[in-house]
């Protein structure tokens, strides 16, 4: 709902336990509340400025700034930065207008969230005016109603004469003054999003990333959480950004000691020249805020992602059970290699086979051919239609791997196009993993793409597809853009990226697409719009992945994570691990395969399909249902379990890290049931009340060797 009360310019927006409040002062737009869900009245007497309210000549650090800018002595942390044709950055925006109407407008050439029916969501937009330069901005505010998420975003037009240089695009939003932690996700590449918490101090924190991609280093998402919350009580307050390049997300605490938490566009690596007439749409940020606990975040995130971010036939669906050959034989494969991996695959009831890289020109290792998307006859003679035959004809799906956004240097392409690829003249282009990324930004490159991968797609029964993405941008300058646009290139990079994705993924709707950049370098909310899954991590490691999935998990929802058993010792860590664990850990997201299924031993093959029958017959509690985290995964406590619950199940999972000398039994205590309920997992013979599951808990065996795992699955009777 949006309440807008004229007489006392009062904006009141709530979701279903929240309210984010805003009023309007001598013209200036300012941040009243953000909190748990409060009555609908008058504000004005209970703000500390009021005293001053008729005069704003004291510092405008003083007070709480909606779009705070450089202006009258306002030092904090700035949400919109603009140089004006003076030279000059200060922005004196007034109120000039609003709208309130059902529904949601999508954002022009971005991903964002949306709203099915018009009647499921409202939107406020809020006009704002720099006389001086015309920069004017339309903030836009849109409230579900089934969500406690609020989405956000600003759209700057320039109605002056003179031409204006954007420098900061931000969504800032003011917490109650108290006390905070911080919650971030912090990694690199094969350890992504462990989880981070550290006390808020009287300083500017930030994180961010200028790769040119969101990063296996920092999520865009941020939480700050009263101390002592825990997973279950507690006040988050949480932020994440809806796009996928670099981004820049920080706490700066005022003066007075409140937090302003922002997150937009990472200024450092953008700026946007904006002509007379022009208009610059900024990146969506979704706000939520849970009055208990990290749970309840992920309890309003996850069914948020999954219905409001996510779009498309798969959004819904049961993901299929696949089997991907990466780790089972990376480059070294052929037709027949691959359909000996397939049939047993079928055998113990997979539902998809993936064809990872090196399928196209002459790659038989990372050093060539990205660019050049034509099937490699020596490897696969009669193309993708005579594999793509050969594993439908098992009664499997046929997914591949594709790499759209690099190009080798080593390639057809290159050698055709050597300017294609993002660079600085006179300046070295800098390879990763050999390859060279293309420039994005060119609607040339774009319709190159296009092409390439959608002649693929038609060239054999493909029904899934890997989008990867192996490097960051280190010459991330289109020389094709005039000098004092060429810092606009990251941006126009994501706007021509994003375009792509919209022509193929709605060219061929039926195919299931999963976003990955050396596993999960691109996991966020502007990928997930399009893609409704993410490889979640190249560390398929069982021990490691309990971490990244955890981390993964305060925001994404496990339908968005691929998880695979692969082999041991494990390709990343040397570690081996229990066979039954590593697929109690994949349980955890998209389930798969991704190991030469020819070399298992009949026990592990048994072991392999029952598993897969298990997520056959559980995948929609555990993709649709609710996810809660039981324990934590911290250093020293040796165990984590989390639990997915539906109308009709429990399925709660339990790991042992390292097992220790004196262990003994212990007692898990679920979450979330129906009291009186009674709820029976009839293979552990256990039958009692959700009472007693909760409060008493389950009885856990001590654990006795490393690496153990359990799983129990209560059937509501
Ligand atoms: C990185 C991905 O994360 C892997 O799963 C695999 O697809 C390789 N790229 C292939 O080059």
């Amino acid at each position: 709902m949006i309440f807008f009360d004229q007489q006392r310019m009062v904006f009141h927006l709530q979701g279903p336990s929240y309210s984010y409040v805003l009023g309007v002062r001598d013209g200036v737009l300012l941040h009243l509340y953000w909190g748990k869900k409060i009555p609908v009245e008058n504000p004005w007497p209970l703000m500390a400025f009021q005293g001053d309210a008729a005069s704003f000549d004291l510092a405008f650090s003083r007070l709480p700034l909606e779009v705070p800018t450089q202006e009258r002595g306002y030092f904090g942390g700035r949400a919109l930065g603009i140089i004006n044709s003076q030279g000059d950055d200060v922005v004196s925006l007034r109120y000039q207008d609003c709208r309130i109407f059902s529904g949601k407008r999508p954002l022009s050439g971005l991903p964002a969230s949306y709203a099915e029916r018009e009647e499921d969501a409202r939107t406020l937009e809020i006009d704002m005016k720099d006389q001086l330069t015309g920069a004017c901005i339309t903030l836009s505010y849109t409230v579900f109603r089934d969500a406690d998420v609020l989405a956000r975003s600003m759209y700057i037009l320039n109605e002056g004469d003179d031409p204006l240089l954007l420098s900061d695009v931000q969504a800032a939003a003011r917490l109650p003054l108290d006390d905070y932690e911080i919650i971030h996700l912090k990694g690199a590449w094969a350890r992504e999003r462990h989880v981070k918490r550290i006390p808020m101090a009287q300083a500017t924190f930030t994180i961010s990333s200028r790769r040119g991609a969101s990063g296996h280093e920092n999520n865009p998402f941020l939480a700050l959480v009263k101390p002592h919350t825990t997973e279950d009580q507690g006040d988050v307050y949480a932020m994440t950004h809806v796009y996928s390049g670099s981004f820049s997300a920080s706490v700066d605490v005022g003066i007075d000691g409140a937090p302003l938490m922002m997150m937009g566009l990472c200024p450092d690596v953008f700026r946007w020249k904006l002509a007379p007439g022009e208009g610059f749409q900024g990146p969506e940020a979704l706000l939520c805020f849970a009055p208990d606990g990290l749970n309840g975040l992920s309890h309003r995130m996850h069914p948020f992602i999954r219905r409001h971010i996510c779009r498309g036939q798969w959004r819904d669906q049961p993901r299929p059970i696949l089997i991907n050959n990466w780790e089972g034989t990376y480059f070294d494969f052929n037709a027949d290699k691959l359909v000996a991996i397939a049939e047993q695959g079928a055998r113990i009831g997979c539902e998809l086979f993936v064809m990872d890289d090196g399928w196209f020109g002459k790659r038989n290792d990372d050093r060539s051919s990205l660019g050049d998307w034509v099937v490699n006859e020596e490897k696969l003679p009669g193309g993708l239609k005579a594999l793509g035959e050969r594993i439908t004809a098992l009664g499997m799906r046929f997914g591949i791997w594709v790499e759209p956004e690099m190009i080798s240097p080593d390639s057809d392409l290159y050698r055709a196009h050597p300017d294609w690829c993002l660079h600085v003249e006179g300046r070295d282009r800098t390879p990763a993993r050999n390859q060279l990324i293309l420039d994005m930004s060119r609607k040339d490159v774009q319709d190159y793409v296009i092409g390439a991968i959608c002649g693929v797609l038609r060239d054999g029964p493909i029904s899934y597809v890997k989008w990867d993405m192996n490097r960051n941008m280190a010459e991330g300058f289109s020389p094709l853009l005039p000098p004092e646009r060429r810092m606009e290139t990251q941006h126009r990079y994501m706007l021509g990226l994003y375009r792509v994705l919209e022509e193929i993924t709605s060219s061929f709707p039926h195919v299931l697409f999963e976003s990955c950049s050396g596993g999960g370098g691109r996991f966020d909310c502007g990928m997930l719009h399009y893609m409704p899954q993410t490889w979640t991590s190249d560390d398929t490691d069982a021990s490691e992945r309990i971490h990244i999935q955890y981390g993964t998990s305060l925001i994404y929802p496990c339908s968005a994570m691929g998880a695979h058993v692969s082999a041991v010792p494990n390709h990343q860590t040397g570690r081996i691990t229990p066979f039954l664990t590593r697929c109690n850990v994949a349980m955890g997201g998209n389930f798969g395969f991704e190991l030469d299924l020819t070399k298992l031993t009949e026990q592990e093959l048994a072991w392999a399909k029952e598993a897969v029958e298990n997520v056959k017959k559980y995948r929609h509690t555990m993709q649709q249902g609710v996810y809660t985290r039981l324990i934590a995964p911290a250093p020293g406590k040796g165990r984590a379990a989390w639990q997915f619950q539906d109308e009709k199940r429990v399925i709660v999972c339990v790991y042992q890290d390292r097992s220790f000398p004196n262990a003994q039994p212990w007692r898990l205590r679920l979450s979330g049931l129906e009291e009186d309920a009674v709820y029976e997992d009839q293979a552990h013979h256990i039958r009692c009340s959700g009472g007693a599951l909760m409060e008493m808990g389950i009885p856990m065996p001590a654990p006795w060797q490393d690496f153990e795992s359990w799983v129990y699955c209560f059937e509501k009777v």
